[in-house]
């Protein structure tokens, strides 16, 4: 398995300015970009936002500044002028030598997803049944999660969201398949990750739905407690009552 992994690592800077409830919002975001820890492809990137909207970035493979808005344009020209020798220096100045900690400390790390496949009700459509495979708190980003219908692979039917942030260097998806259930056959979900020696199959047990499992198992373990307890205060009643205790 192989997948094409870029990271990149960020630095931001946020200062907004509050006029009243609503405000003004400006951050300026300096990536250094690796894709490949020969530091082929490495990239230097400095953006500046204004209220989210990107108006000027400095690309080091571009080499310059690069305005969106009349504003950025303006500093581009100006900047370019300006600032350009130092620009074109981050590259070799910050991201290079920075490159082996950040391997280190990030980017070379895997972190297995944690599979989660369960029964949920379908949106009304052509199929009866759905089923969500939700892979959770894995790292690095690039994953897939396929379906198999009996050992084939499934592409129709099948939706699913975006890697999604978690916010704390971690990821989640969810992957949903629309189906009519027939008889006998066996519905899988594949994983395949970085993280994993192969990919992982999760076979989805028809028999009963997880929560109707969970209560029967609280159930069960509520009467094998009861039990001992009731034959513990039967075995202690006995004693006392005969006079041994
Ligand atoms: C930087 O510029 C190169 C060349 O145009 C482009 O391929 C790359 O996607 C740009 N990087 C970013 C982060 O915009």
């Amino acid at each position: 398995m192989s997948m094409p992994i870029a990271f990149y690592i960020c630095l931001t800077l946020i200062l907004s300015i509050f006029y009243g409830i609503d405000g003004y919002f400006y951050h300026r975001l300096v990536q250094c970009r690796y894709s490949s820890k020969d530091l082929h492809g490495i990239e230097f990137i400095d953006s500046y936002y204004f209220n989210q909207a990107e108006y000027v970035r400095f690309n080091s493979t571009v080499g310059k500044y690069v305005g969106y808005t009349e504003y950025g344009v303006k500093n581009a020209e100006a900047w370019n002028r300006d600032y350009l020798a130092q620009e074109l220096g981050e590259l070799e100045r910050v991201c290079k030598p920075s490159a082996d900690i950040d391997y280190s400390a990030v980017l070379d790390k895997t972190v297995e997803p944690h599979v989660r496949l369960s029964s949920v009700t379908p949106p009304s459509g052509r199929h009866p049944a759905m089923l969500m495979c939700s892979a959770y708190d894995f790292y690095p980003k690039p994953i897939r999660v396929t379906w198999l219908r009996d050992g084939h692979e499934v592409k129709s039917d099948v939706t699913s969201t975006e890697e999604l942030a978690n916010g704390d260097w971690y990821y989640q998806i969810h992957s949903h398949l629309e189906y009519t259930p027939k008889s006998g056959e066996k519905i899988s979900c594949m994983v395949e990750h970085i993280s994993l020696t192969e990919p992982m199959m999760y076979h989805w047990d028809p028999s009963l739905p997880e929560a109707e499992r969970n209560k029967i198992a609280i159930g069960a373990s509520g009467l094998v407690l009861g039990t001992i307890l009731a034959l513990a205060g039967l075995i202690y009643y006995k004693k006392k009552s005969s006079g041994v205790l």
